[in-house]
């Protein structure tokens, strides 16, 4: 069963979204196998997104990330990585489908209110990254 990596933005916690936004990932037949709730800092948000490092919005996007708690998840189904990054909509929400998590939610293309891997690699990094093997149950 194929794992991916998500994160419910300070925007959408601060906006009581998370019961919402859970409800589509079980909604979409995706299983929740761990959650944390958590106050990210600087460091550990430049370290996440390490890879947009050189980018002009890095400074702007990891500063945002540690502005207000977060909620760090790992779920799971066949195809999940592909199947999450549909569910999500565009990364800017303006360029969101009817129906996405982003359309529906999100504010701009940086208060969107949800993250997800992109790729195999990428998702084993960001679940390495916050949870150890002990917390992710299957
Ligand atoms: P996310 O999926 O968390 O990955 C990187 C984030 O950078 C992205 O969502 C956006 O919220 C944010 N971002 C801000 N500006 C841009 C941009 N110009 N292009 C892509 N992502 C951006």
């Amino acid at each position: 069963m194929e794992k991916t990596f998500a994160i419910i933005k300070p925007d959408a916690v601060e906006r009581n979204l998370i019961g919402k936004i859970l409800e589509r990932i079980e909604g979409n037949g995706f299983r929740i196998v761990a959650m944390k709730r958590v106050l990210l800092t600087l460091p550990i948000a430049q370290g996440f997104y390490h890879v947009h490092k050189e980018r002009p919005f890095f400074k702007d996007l990891t500063e945002y990330m540690c502005t207000g708690p977060v909620v760090l998840l790992v779920f799971e189904k066949e195809g999940a990585i592909k199947a999450w990054r549909e569910l999500m909509g565009a990364t800017n929400p303006a360029d969101a489908d009817a129906g996405t998590i982003r359309k529906d939610f999100a504010i701009d293309l940086e208060k969107n209110s949800v993250h997800g891997s992109d790729a195999r690699d990428t998702a084993a990094f960001e679940i390495s990254y916050f949870f150890s093997q002990t917390e992710i149950l299957s």
